[in-house]
């Protein structure tokens, strides 16, 4: 498919010879697209926009693309910020033009300060050493090993829930995806999930994830140490995550032989396992330990309040959808004839990872904030975009573009099955795109 938008009919259309037969969908007056990017006027250097997208992001986001179109630009203080609303557009920024994004400075300043040096936030030739080392951990057929522990958490959750010898149980949703999540996180980083380990990791990474959205959207970090609402709490959330994984780590390390092999009990299976044995192929370099200190950090951040989030939503639309939750329970009766499941059986189960794949596209966890700062000129469906610009995303407006989604606000997990009709790239990316892809998106599918 074409990765850029030109300068031809089809380009006010925003559509590329691919994507055209999916326009019927939409009526083409609805979104109007422009050759050169517009975008809202506002006085005082956009300081009223940033009040309105404070108020409701997504909204605003939403709005700009119906009176603005696929590409948009706008002063914000000294920010110049563009969005993305195409998938062409967000395909040729993500991947043609990968070389020359970094991600946003003021995001990976506050993941940093709780994260370190993980390769969420690392840039240039140590995020591509970290990343080409921690890739072989994620890859589908070694997440396919993490199987049975993620099985064993979503078994201990369901029967914690519901009481022995009762088929049904009213259970507050929130709660068992957010303790399935964690679990599924500290036994397949660790083999095993305390449930004091659990209650204190959730806790820390919530508190965590909240400091970080607030502290976001400031010019800059005020030290922990002030006496300010939410610093002592953060504090302490961070002392216990850190305080968690130290513990497991050092526990593994007095450990050795067992990761050698050599006391004859069967090698570990878990992640941890993984970072301590990864090797750089080109150095023989293996994760210094503040590395995989931060890794294992990371996974938490990265990986716990996702999955949550899509169970949670998932969970939310079967309820309201009463026909596709019966699907997907005679699918999975119909495979599993009441074993256990395991990553042989997901391509046997079509409709179940279809409603998943449609609860992402309705609810992606993240859902907007993919920024990226331009480190050199580029251009972007033939308009020249200056060094320094910042790059929004919002798969949330992408997934609900009617041009790729017929019918976008509606559950129909049908547009996800073979044979219907193709969803044009870029137009659905939870996980993101390009070399910064989510590393964990295989076992996000899993889990
Ligand atoms: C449904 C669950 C998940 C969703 C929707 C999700 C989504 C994403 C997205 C959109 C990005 C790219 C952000 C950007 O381009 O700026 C990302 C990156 C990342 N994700 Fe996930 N994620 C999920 C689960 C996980 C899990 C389970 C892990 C780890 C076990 C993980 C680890 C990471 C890491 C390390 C990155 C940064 C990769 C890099 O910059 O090279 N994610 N994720």
């Amino acid at each position: 498919m074409n990765t850029s938008v030109h300068a031809s009919p089809s380009v006010q259309t925003g559509l590329t010879s691919a994507t055209a037969a999916m326009a019927a969908v939409a009526d083409p007056a609805d979104v109007p697209r422009p050759l050169q990017p517009s975008g809202p006027c506002s006085p005082w250097w956009g300081l009223p926009l940033l009040r309105d997208m404070r108020a409701d992001y997504l909204g605003f986001v939403t709005r700009l693309h119906q009176q603005h179109g696929d590409l948009t630009r706008m002063r914000l203080g000294y920010e110049d910020a563009w969005d993305l609303m195409h998938p062409d557009l967000v395909r040729e920024a993500l991947i043609t033009h990968a070389d020359q994004l970094i991600r946003w400075e003021r995001g990976m300043e506050v993941f940093e300060q709780v994260f370190g040096q993980s390769v969420l936030v690392t840039e240039g030739a140590t995020w591509q050493r970290q990343r080409r080392m921690l890739m072989p951990a994620f890859t589908p057929k070694r997440v396919a090993g993490y199987a049975q522990l993620m099985t064993d958490a979503a078994r201990r959750a369901l029967d914690a829930a519901v009481p022995a010898g009762q088929g049904r149980a009213l259970v507050p949703v929130d709660a068992l995806w957010t303790d399935v999540a964690m679990d599924v996180i500290l036994r397949t980083l660790f083999s095993e999930s305390a449930q004091a380990d659990a209650r204190d990791a959730a806790w820390a990474t919530q508190t965590l994830s909240e400091a970080a959205f607030r502290e976001m959207f400031m010019p800059f970090t005020l030290p922990d140490w002030l006496p300010l609402p939410g610093k002592a709490d953060k504090r302490r959330a961070l002392r216990a995550l850190k305080g968690l994984v130290q513990r497991h780590i050092d526990a593994r390390q007095s450990e050795a032989p067992v990761a050698d092999g050599a006391s004859g009990k069967p090698e570990r299976s878990d992640l941890l396992h993984m970072l301590l044995a990864l090797r750089d192929e080109s150095t023989g370099e293996t994760l210094s330990p503040q590395e995989v200190l931060d890794q294992c950090l990371v996974t938490f951040q990265a990986g716990h309040e996702t999955s949550a989030t899509t169970l949670l939503w998932w969970t939310t639309l079967m309820a309201q959808h009463p026909e596709a939750a019966e699907r997907a329970r005679a699918e999975v009766d119909a495979v599993l004839q009441g074993g256990v499941p395991g990553p042989e059986h997901l391509a046997q189960l079509p409709w179940l990872g279809a409603t998943l794949k449609e609860a992402l596209r309705l609810y992606p966890p993240i859902a907007a904030l993919m920024n990226r700062r331009t480190t050199a000129p580029i251009t972007l469906g033939g308009v020249a975009v200056p060094q320094g610009a910042l790059l929004r995303i919002t798969p949330w407006v992408l997934h609900r573009d009617a041009r790729w989604f017929a019918q976008p606000e509606q559950f129909q997990p049908e547009r996800f099955l073979d044979g219907a009709p193709p969803i044009p790239k870029g137009a659905w990316i939870p996980f993101g795109l390009g070399p910064r892809v989510c590393i964990g998106q295989h076992f996000a599918m899993l889990g």
